[in-house]
């Protein structure tokens, strides 16, 4: 088991917990209070069935790139999990747009500029990956984690309320 450190704060530290379980990977989310117990699955769930599936898929495709990197995979194993956790997030930006749009979301453009500027560092991080044979490393995989965990936790939060408070009353 390996754990990874992703942020430290006032109150708590943030980890990655990988788990290996018969050759596949698992990848926990854990926040450790200062002074007390872990605190295990953070705000992945925002009672959205879609939003929650999609940000599911882009966890098992982090979990995959973090296990091709743990293996020392070689580089087209690594490029093609790579790209496939990129697609996974495009693809999902692309839905939780569209559902902004259905309801005349009006933060959306906040919101989408996060995710274009997100999309802009995976994009280079690909390209320096693909022309420079730049290595992606687990600082990238733990810098993409705190990024997500931190805008599903403000950004999608947010927008999941608004989109369920327009559902219950339209
Ligand atoms: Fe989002
Ligand atoms: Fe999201």
């Amino acid at each position: 088991m390996r754990s990874i450190l992703v942020g430290k704060f006032s109150n708590y530290t943030l980890k990655h917990e990988l788990k290996h379980n018969n050759g596949a990977g698992h990848i926990k989310m854990i926040k450790e209070w200062k002074n007390g117990m872990p605190i295990v699955g953070l705000p992945e769930i925002l009672g959205n069935l879609d939003i929650d599936s999609d940000h599911r898929k882009v966890s098992d495709a982090l979990d995959a790139l973090l296990l091709s990197l743990t293996y020392n995979a070689n580089h087209n194993t690594v490029l093609s999990t790579l790209v496939e956790l990129i697609d996974s997030i495009c693809r999902h930006f692309q839905t939780e747009e569209y559902m902004m749009l259905s309801i005349k979301y009006d933060a959306i453009d906040a919101h989408k500029k996060e995710h274009e500027e997100f999309m802009n560092l995976l994009w280079s991080i690909l390209f320096n990956f693909e022309t420079n044979n730049e290595q992606i490393t687990t600082d990238t995989l733990t810098m993409i984690s705190f990024w997500k965990f931190d805008h599903i936790s403000t950004f999608d939060k947010e927008f999941v309320e608004a989109y369920q408070y327009y559902l219950r009353n339209n």
